[in-house]
């Protein structure tokens, strides 16, 4: 097992699933908000440590389509620390040519927190360096079915058949069009699960899972998930000797 990073190795699109903020707070005796404002540095070190490692694009599990379930308290909490955190960072993201973008139900955000995406979307749109893509009010199987409403408005429209429905065209109307699908996916907090993330995109991703909580992870969790990553044989369906060769 390599213990070091090959820089000549890292993956284009890295996933995770920022999770274990509540836990992290009640080992505190604290409330869960505590947590989820503990997790900001863990963003900012991974956005960080993904834009020196030379990652192109950073996807970020914040919302999803779940979590407007939890206690309201509890949304409103996450809705205000979204505000804050985009508007307080967006200097951060302009001095290192990083671009934000979105995957998710944008219409059902509060209008503050979809102003304010809006916002720094534009302001960081022509930066060329990383990209982090925040999933917001994100879930998989909700992706899945606008993506059939788009395919299938086109066929009722005559802008497309049924026959040229390819595996491609679905890809090409999914949220995350155009972006790579990610090489390594990392989930905190020792769960062994995907949530309803990426569900599409995740077909032969490398899957990384760390016990740690999320507000304690840093940069060297990240080195140490891509080590992981870089040890894995990925054969996509052929046999190891032919991926070897
Ligand atoms: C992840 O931490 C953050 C969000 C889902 C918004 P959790 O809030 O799920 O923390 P746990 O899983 O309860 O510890
Ligand atoms: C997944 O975490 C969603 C995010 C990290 C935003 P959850 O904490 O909501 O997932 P479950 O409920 O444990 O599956
Ligand atoms: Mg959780």
């Amino acid at each position: 097992m390599k213990e070091v990073l090959d820089r000549e190795r890292i993956p284009r699109h890295i996933a995770i699933i920022m999770d274990g903020n509540g836990r992290w707070a009640k080992k505190k005796g604290a409330m869960r908000i505590f947590g989820h404002r503990h997790a900001i540095q863990a963003v900012k070190d991974a956005i960080e440590g993904a834009e020196n490692l030379g990652v192109e694009y950073l996807t970020l599990f914040s919302f999803s389509t779940e979590n407007w379930s939890r206690p309201q308290e509890e949304v409103n909490g996450l809705m205000e620390l979204l505000v804050k955190t985009i508007t307080d960072e967006v200097p951060m993201m302009m001095k290192n040519n990083i671009r934000l973008e979105s995957i998710g139900d944008l219409d059902s955000l509060p209008p503050t927190a979809y102003d304010k995406l809006m916002e720094a979307k534009k302001t960081t749109s022509t930066n060329n360096g990383l990209t982090v893509i925040l999933a917001l009010s994100y879930s998989g199987q909700w992706e899945l079915a606008q993506a059939t409403k788009r395919i299938a408005q086109k066929i009722s429209e005559g802008t497309l058949t049924v026959e040229e429905i390819t595996q491609k065209v679905v890809a090409d109307h999914l949220e995350t069009a155009g972006i790579p699908d990610p090489e390594l996916m990392i989930r905190t907090s020792g769960e062994f699960r995907i949530s309803n993330f990426l569900l599409w995109q995740l077909a032969y991703t490398e899957l990384h899972f760390t016990p740690v909580l999320w507000p304690d992870f840093r940069r060297e969790h990240l080195i140490a998930a891509i080590v992981d990553y870089q040890n894995r044989e990925r054969r996509f369906g052929k046999t190891g000797e032919q991926v070897k060769s």
